[in-house]
């Protein structure tokens, strides 16, 4: 029987995802009465005996805190002494449940339970290979052709690119970018354009989602209002759409407190963390997506996805089709070492020793640019972030009557290599022409240098860069 379309949360899945077949090749039930053997001999799968893995033992050596020594060695045993937390070579170098190992499967529910906890009981976490594949098993799963995602303004664009894949359409919401006051989505745009959608849209049917970076947003580095939060989940829960909100910055906090104070993670999580969205969630209308590529390291392509078990049943048979399970060996050295520095608190230990390299890095790169003569003659604004790694300078090109910034930021590209440095320029970050060509910011990353003193450099030839394209 067809699942129930009335279910609100359902009625948004795509057409070809509800009751989708997947075959295998294990038969059909055997009858009930059936008695079988307590232990069958396996000649059944095509599972390599660990035996045949020509890896025993792998050791990790870890640090306590980003840039340090080793301090630790983990040991990856063949098979674990406690498979209820560790992850041995027998499980993680077999094939493994699409849903990802149960010792890291039950660590990321930990962690939302005690971090960002949903206001309903029938959640569920599936592991994926990162963000960038979270995104290809949600809108694989929700995306008819022709339906509508909205987006803010300035976005992590390649998202995009997974929406159009499966035949969606994106569509601009308006955002504050510019400053630290009411920061991201517009809350009285978006209404108002929930509200009129067939003025604004005649020719597209009611989004279906609104994708957001909600903390330490990309570009911008800034951070929406808890206030505005609640606003949009309840414009979620009334216009019956889902909110994905893409979280990957959101435990790198750049508040002057991970510095000055010694944070327990109790405090981190409760005095400084911005609440997710999921913890508005009465009805599952947020599907939250993390990432391991931003504090723990990218090449381990991996991450997890919230949502409503109706959801996520959906993404882990999109994944049977797909990517299958997150490789195994990811795994093993995420979930060893987490286990190592103490579960969800020693992990959340870790992201605060992160976020005080991110704070340190962050001050150099406002002070130094505040010192810059660029700056002094009003050439540009900073705009702080409060998280993540990317922080945006707002620049003073005189108006122009098309309001189409693009060349401005070709000839600043120019000027900026010429002084040795190199950012990326607003107009690549618009969801439509039209947002791309208002564009007058540039976007900095505090992520990738050696050290502060690379950043104070690099900010010194931003700001001649800056300069001689003003006064040239
Ligand atoms: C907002 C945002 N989402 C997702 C990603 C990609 O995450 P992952 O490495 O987990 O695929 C990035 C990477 O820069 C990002 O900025």
């Amino acid at each position: 029987m067809p699942e129930s379309t009335a279910d609100p949360i359902l009625s948004l899945l795509a057409d070809r995802i509800v009751n989708q077949k997947v075959v295998s090749f294990h038969g059909e039930p055997v009858p009930k009465d059936i008695k079988a053997h307590p232990k069958p001999i396996h000649l059944s799968v095509g599972t390599p005996h660990h035996g045949f893995f020509p890896i025993n033992g792998v050791n990790l050596d870890i640090t306590l805190e980003p840039f340090g020594e080793t301090t630790e060695t983990v040991k990856v045993n063949k098979v674990a002494n406690d498979a209820t937390k560790e992850l041995d070579i027998k499980a993680a170098f077999q094939y493994g449940p699409t849903q990802g190992h149960p010792q890291l499967l039950n660590f990321t529910k930990e962690l939302i339970a005690e971090v960002n906890p949903p206001k309903y009981k029938d959640w569920d976490v599936t592991c994926t290979n990162g963000t960038g594949d979270s995104f290809n098993k949600v809108f694989g799963v929700i995306v008819n052709p022709g339906d509508v995602v909205l987006m803010e303004a300035y976005t992590y664009l390649p998202v995009c690119n997974y929406i159009t894949n499966h035949g969606g359409i994106t569509v601009p919401v308006v955002m504050n970018h510019t400053s630290q006051e009411n920061p991201g989505i517009d809350v009285d745009s978006l209404t108002e354009l929930l509200e009129n959608w067939e003025t604004h849209h005649p020719q597209l049917r009611r989004p279906k989602a609104l994708y957001t970076i909600p903390t330490g947003q990309n570009p911008t580095g800034l951070t929406i209002s808890q206030f505005n939060r609640a606003a949009i989940y309840n414009l979620a829960k009334l216009h019956n759409f889902l909110i994905v909100e893409d979280d990957p910055y959101g435990y790198i906090q750049l508040n002057d407190r991970v510095l000055k104070e010694e944070i327990t993670p109790y405090q981190y999580v409760n005095e400084l963390l911005p609440s997710s969205y999921i913890q508005y969630d009465t009805t599952g209308h947020v599907i939250r997506l993390e990432s391991f590529s931003k504090t723990f390291a990218p090449g381990t392509r991996l991450g997890f996805v919230v949502g409503s078990s109706k959801i996520i049943k959906h993404m882990v048979k999109f994944a049977d089709i797909t990517s299958r399970a997150p490789s195994g060996i990811s795994q093993v050295v995420v979930n060893q070492f987490i286990q190592a520095v103490g579960g969800v608190e020693g992990w959340i230990n870790w992201n605060i020793n992160v976020s005080k390299e991110y704070a340190r890095r962050n001050i150099v790169l406002i002070e130094t640019l505040q010192k810059s003569e660029a700056f002094k003659k009003g050439y540009m604004k900073v705009i702080e972030p409060d998280a993540g790694m990317f922080a945006i300078v707002e620049l003073n090109f005189p108006p122009n009557e098309q309001e189409d910034y693009r060349s401005e930021l070709q000839q600043l590209r120019c000027r900026l290599l010429e002084s040795g440095v190199v950012v990326t320029y607003g107009s690549n970050f618009g969801i439509s022409e039209e947002y791309s060509k208002k564009a007058k910011f540039i976007r900095l990353t505090i992520a990738a240098a050696d050290d502060s003193s690379e950043i104070e450099e690099g900010m010194k030839r931003l700001g001649e860069g800056i300069l001689k394209h003003f006064e040239q």
